[in-house]
Parts: structure tokens; C-alpha cells; sequence
């Protein structure tokens, strides 16, 4: 079954499937391109519930995989999530060890139903400290999905955004270094092509869950002009509702990238 979600000018029909919000209805040229999200707050909540922190890993899992769905049925083009910082490492071993067979086992649980669903996925970040067996799994699911043309789903492990930076100019560097390149080539849109989210749209909505107010080294470039949006909610908690309204307030926002309003 299909139904219409957007109202007003261009709109789209989407499938019709439990993960949206029934009373969701944005102009498609108001709907972000790419939605970011930092999603914090599993310990927090496990914390509040008397549970383990892994415990709250679980379900921020279980949160993930209706915020793909959603974010899919939505008709973003692109989400990018923080599942694991170059920072996390500093976590006791074994949050580090499980948090890594939660990726491993989250991948091998879902790939199939994201594949089937169109979703095309990705990881950025490091590569440099998986085990064999996630690397291979990681490199599976980008190759089984690349095809796709629904949502680009981005999961970010081992990445920091500072890394990522400096890993860039030391590929435009030894580009440059070899001739391939002129150092005066070197622009916006060649080092945005440099980085993991290559071909990807600039953020363009920034969400934060739990509470805190920082950006804790997530898409720094990429997020520019984006806007933000923090909300109280433990990541476990957050619902496709808490991302329409996310979505809806970002559509009321005014982005003026430095110029002024229309009306101005
Ligand atoms: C986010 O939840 C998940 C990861 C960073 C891996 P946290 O584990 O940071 O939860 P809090 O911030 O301690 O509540
Ligand atoms: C950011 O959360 C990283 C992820 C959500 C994966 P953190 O919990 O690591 O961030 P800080 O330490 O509070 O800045
Ligand atoms: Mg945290």
C-alpha cells in the first residue's frame, strides 16, 4: 500500500509502512538531504532503568534500525550515524568488545532486510583496528548494496572527524607530492571529495540525543551550515515521531548560508 506523506507542492508517495509518523506531511523541497546523528545517551538510559550499559547498547540497536527505515520511507538521501568515535576506545575493554560484536552481529542480522529495502550502505571512519572477520562483513555490505538507490546510510565506526580530515590532505599531499595534482587545484569541493562521505550532499540537519551540547568530533567539514537540533531524549528512546518533528522544525528554520532572507 502507498500513501501519500507530503502535502503541498512537489510531494512524494512513499511506501506505507509502520516506521512513519501518520500525521507526517513535509514539502519534499523542504525535507533535509542529509540528516546526521550523534546517538547518545545508551548508558543513560540503561542507567535510569536499572539495566547494564549493554543493555542499553541493545536497544539503541534496536532504535537504529527503525530510524533507517524511517529516514528510508522519509525520502532522505542521506543518513549519516555515530556508532563508535576514534574516542570510544578509551572505554573499559570490555564496553570496546562489546560494542564491536554488537556492530558485527547488527550487520549480519539486518543486511539482508536493508539490501531488500534499497538502502545503500556505508561505513566511514578508520579501518585500521577491526577484526578480519567485521572488516569482511563491512566490505560484503557495501558491495551487496552499492546498487541501491534508496537512502545512503552511513554508519561511522573508529571515525573522528579531525582523523578523517588529516587523513585527506595527506592523500590531496601525496597526490600533489607526485604531481598529479597542482597544489592550487586544491578546493572545497576537490577536499570534500577527499573525505569518507565522498559524493554525499553537506549536512544538512545535525541531531544530537541525551542532552549534551557538543559535536564531539562528528562531520566538522561537512557540517558547516547545518542546522542543529539537541534533544533530551536517550538515543534508545528516539522514535521516526521525535524524527519528524526534528524534520519539521528544521523545515521551519531560516538558513540564510550568509546572504539574507528573500523578503530582505
Ligand atoms: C552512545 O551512548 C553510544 C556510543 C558512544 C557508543 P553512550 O554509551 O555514550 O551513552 P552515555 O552518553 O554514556 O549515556
Ligand atoms: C559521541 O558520543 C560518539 C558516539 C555517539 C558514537 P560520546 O558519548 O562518545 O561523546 P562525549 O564523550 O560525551 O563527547
Ligand atoms: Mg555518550
Amino acid at each position: 500500500m502507498w500513501r501519500k506523506i507530503f502535502g503541498g507542492g512537489k510531494s512524494t508517495s512513499v511506501p506505507d509502512g509502520d516506521h512513519l509518523p501518520s500525521n507526517f506531511a513535509i514539502d519534499h523541497g523542504a525535507l533535509p538531504r542529509h540528516i546526521a546523528i550523534v546517538m547518545d545517551g545508551n548508558g543513560r538510559w540503561a542507567k535510569a532503568q536499572g539495566r547494564s550499559r549493554s543493555a542499553g547498547h541493545e536497544a539503541g540497536a534496536r532504535t537504529l534500525k527503525r530510524i533507517v527505515r524511517a529516514a528510508s520511507d522519509m525520502g532522505i538521501e542521506v543518513l549519516t550515524v555515530y556508532a563508535f568515535s576514534t574516542e570510544n576506545w578509551k572505554r573499559p575493554q570490555r564496553e570496546v568488545d562489546f560494542l564491536l560484536n554488537l556492530f558485527d552481529s547488527f550487520l549480519e542480522k539486518e543486511i539482508a532486510e536493508m539490501h531488500a529495502e534499497n538502502v545503500r550502505m556505508s561505513f566511514i571512519g578508520r579501518r585500521d583496528r577491526f577484526t578480519e572477520r567485521f572488516l569482511r562483513r563491512m566490505e560484503d555490505a557495501e558491495l551487496r548494496t552499492a546498487n541501491n538507490t534508496g537512502v545512503h546510510f552511513n554508519l561511522a565506526a573508529n571515525y573522528g572527524s579531525q582523523d578523517e580530515i588529516v587523513r585527506a590532505v595527506r592523500s590531496l599531499a601525496a597526490r600533489a607530492a607526485v604531481g598529479e595534482i597542482a597544489p592550487e587545484e586544491i578546493d572545497a569541493e576537490l577536499f570534500s571529495n577527499a573525505l569518507d562521505t565522498a559524493g554525499d550532499p553537506p549536512v544538512d540537519l545535525f541531531i544530537r540525543t541525551s542532552g549534551d551540547l557538543r559535536l564531539s568530533n562528528f562531520l566538522l567539514w561537512q557540517s558547516a551550515y547545518a542546522e542543529l537540533y539537541f534533544t533530551d531524549t536517550h538515543w534508545p528512546d528516539f522514535t521516526p515521531e521525535e524524527l519528524a518533528r526534528a524534520i519539521e522544525d528544521f523545515a521551519g528554520r531560516s538558513r540564510r548560508f550568509g546572504g539574507l532572507d528573500a523578503e530582505e
